[in-house]
């Protein structure tokens, strides 16, 4: 683990031998079972005039056998990827922002049947996409997020928020300040939290009686399945599955209820934790009988899954070289954090990509981090795009086929990597 002199940008870990890797939940010994070499943050979008050295970590997905949680070996400090200057904004896509409201709108018809006085409080809530039909709805509710430039966004648009962390503090001073959570949501935020304790404690503390913490993140089935190692990156410290939520969950006096399969960002999990007393579906067992069949958490499946990564990386770099040899101008289609992975792992930089575009402003005129590739907008013209898009935002496909119809009339061309390599007219194909 990275030692708290990281929190300087400048930081290099010094070459002093490092502790063998431990769980993060129950302390035993890490395997690695994968490694993408050295990567940077997958956020730090860089100024060309920043001449100051990038900061770099080894990135590594390690097991651990004693308890099946599947996490990165070596972290970067929460407080480098999760600040003030967060690019994030849920709201950039039109399919999430609709996901999000009817999230929020099926929780809170579930609600209205079990409570009275639904107070919802969401950690990780970003610009407040989630929380937004509720806020409409006259629903209480509570967000909470560390990067602050979002929070008071969200709270400029009459959203109920305040900047920080969620743990046990935070949720006993919510709970003194307002009541008990009837529902405590988060979407892609559990998974970039290294103390995963501090915030089953938080949820013991603040949650009603009968009440449900749900929240949703990639799932390890999916990345294992499709070979979708880019999602393997700084911020998502943790690779959950039923098994290993189940587990934690129970440390904490709580348990898995229900699990739902989700295709947002190319495959998720939205989980259920409640209290014991509340029933399990059966969705749940079901789920928990299919991973132990996969043996999603043994060494030999992620050891495939590895050897898989790394004949996709040799048939990425070496298409991507025929096709520039071939002449083809070839552009990066989204500046998406798990570019990153892809990129660096590949050793793909500005001489095979001359550029990627992205709709983020704040993004444009930036590099993308280690690789040093230039982000632009999109051109204005279709004319002026590329003969082929490396899908960088392959989660998205079906919003960018919809998006993009003119590219292929006019013979533009999809490379994808995630689930295979392979070069199509249509990116959903
Ligand atoms: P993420 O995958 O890390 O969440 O990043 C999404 C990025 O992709 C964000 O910068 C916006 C960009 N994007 C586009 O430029 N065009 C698109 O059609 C979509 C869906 C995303």
């Amino acid at each position: 683990m990275i030692m708290d002199d990281a929190r300087d940008p400048n930081y290099r870990p010094s070459k002093m031998a490092k502790r063998p890797p431990k769980c993060r939940i129950c302390d035993a010994g890490l395997h690695t079972v994968l490694d993408l070499g050295r990567q940077p943050r997958a956020d730090a979008f860089r100024s060309p005039d920043d001449s100051t050295p990038e900061y770099m970590f080894d990135l590594q997905l390690g097991l651990c056998e004693s308890c099946g949680a599947v996490q990165l070996v070596d972290e970067v400090p929460a407080e480098l990827m999760f600040n003030a200057s967060y690019p994030f904004r849920t709201s950039t896509s039109q399919r999430m922002q609709r996901h999000f409201r009817d999230t929020a709108m099926s929780l809170l018809k579930s609600e209205v049947h079990t409570h009275t006085k639904p107070f919802m409080v969401e950690f990780g809530c970003n610009d407040g996409t989630f929380l937004t039909p509720l806020a409409e709805a006259g629903v209480a509710h509570l967000g909470v997020d560390p990067a602050a430039n979002l929070v008071a966004e969200a709270v400029s648009r009459g959203i109920n928020a305040q900047s920080g962390w969620f743990n046990a503090d935070t949720a006993s001073s919510i709970l003194s300040a307002h009541r008990s959570a009837t529902v405590i949501y988060a979407a892609n935020t559990l998974c970039h939290i290294s103390d995963l304790a501090s915030v089953f404690v938080g949820v013991d503390v603040l949650l009603a009686k009968d009440g449900c913490f749900v929240f949703e993140d990639p799932y390890l089935g999916d990345i294992v399945e499709i070979g979708a190692f880019d999602q393997i990156y700084d911020e998502h410290i943790h690779y959950f599955t039923a098994t290993s939520i189940d587990v934690i969950a129970r440390k904490h006096g709580l348990a898995l209820i229900d699990a739902q399969p989700l295709d947002t960002h190319g495959g998720q999990l939205r989980y259920t934790v409640a209290r014991p007393h509340q029933k399990r579906t059966k969705a749940v067992e079901a789920l928990l009988e299919t991973e132990r069949r996969m043996e999603l958490h043994s060494r030999a499946r992620l050891g495939h899954f590895a050897s898989v990564v790394e004949s996709r990386r040799e048939e990425l770099t070496s298409t991507l070289e025929a096709l520039s040899n071939d002449g083809k101008r070839i552009a990066g289609y989204a500046a998406t954090a798990k570019s990153a992975t892809v990129l660096n792992y590949c050793g793909i930089d500005s001489a095979l990509l001359s550029v990627i575009y992205d709709t983020t402003p704040e993004k444009h005129g930036r590099l993308a981090p280690g690789t040093g590739i230039p982000i632009e907008p999109f051109p204005t013209s279709v004319d002026d795009y590329p003969d082929i898009f490396l899908l960088l935002a392959w989660n998205h496909a079906r919003e960018i086929a919809a998006r993009e119809p003119e590219f292929a009339a006019r013979g533009g061309m999809w490379l994808q990597y995630i689930p295979g390599v392979k070069l199509t007219k249509d990116p959903v194909a």
